[in-house]
């Protein structure tokens, strides 16, 4: 049980470097409102497993990232799930468990530059490639499929001449760090 007015405890699934995550770390430090209780990653190497450990936050690493019920007890009794650069799919019965309290950010303004295989430079590079005028963040809930549950927010980012994938992704990246944390303070305040 959650005593009255604790802080809602999150989980953060990762793959990669974990900026994302430091921003959530920086965040919800002393918050009152909400608090990294664990770090899952389906990549022993991830650099975000470092991020947690210096941050004193437990983590795990899943044996198998496809198997429900080892991803259902790693997520113990977290109350929002964050994917915050996960680059897997997750199992439906997790996703129905936690259906409208687990988010995901995406570096391009879905529905657009989303869905199976849109992850990282591969991203920026379609945007780039379709000539589009701008470029974003977006986060959204977490349903059966890569990139396609209902968005929360959404912020925007020109692309400008001469943008390469790297510098697209660092502007992107840039509002990532503010849009994800106030989506995670937005919710938790529903959610206490
Ligand atoms: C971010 O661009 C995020 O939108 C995407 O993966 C990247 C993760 O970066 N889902 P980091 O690991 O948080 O630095």
């Amino acid at each position: 049980m959650t005593p009255p007015g604790a802080p809602v405890r999150v989980a953060v699934l990762v793959s990669g470097g974990g900026t994302n995550l430091q921003a959530l770390l920086d965040a919800l430090h002393e918050s009152p409102l909400a608090r990294v209780a664990r770090v899952i990653s389906n990549r022993p190497d991830a650099g975000a497993l470092a991020r947690a450990r210096r941050a004193a936050v437990p983590t795990t690493v899943l044996r198998d990232a496809n198997d429900p019920a080892e991803l259902q007890t790693a997520l113990g009794d977290a109350q929002l799930v964050v994917l915050a650069g996960y680059l897997k799919l997750i199992p439906a019965s997790v996703v129905a468990r936690f259906r409208d309290r687990m988010i995901n950010i995406h570096p391009a303004l879905l529905p657009d530059f989303g869905g199976p295989g849109m992850y990282g430079r591969r991203v920026h590079e379609a945007v780039l490639a379709s000539g589009a005028k701008e470029s974003g963040a977006t986060v959204h809930f977490v349903d059966e499929a890569f990139d396609r549950g209902r968005v929360i927010a959404q912020e925007r980012v020109p692309v400008q001449h001469g943008d390469t994938a790297e510098t697209l992704a660092a502007r992107v990246l840039e509002v990532e760090h503010r849009l994800l944390p106030q989506v995670v303070l937005d919710l938790a305040r529903r959610i206490s």
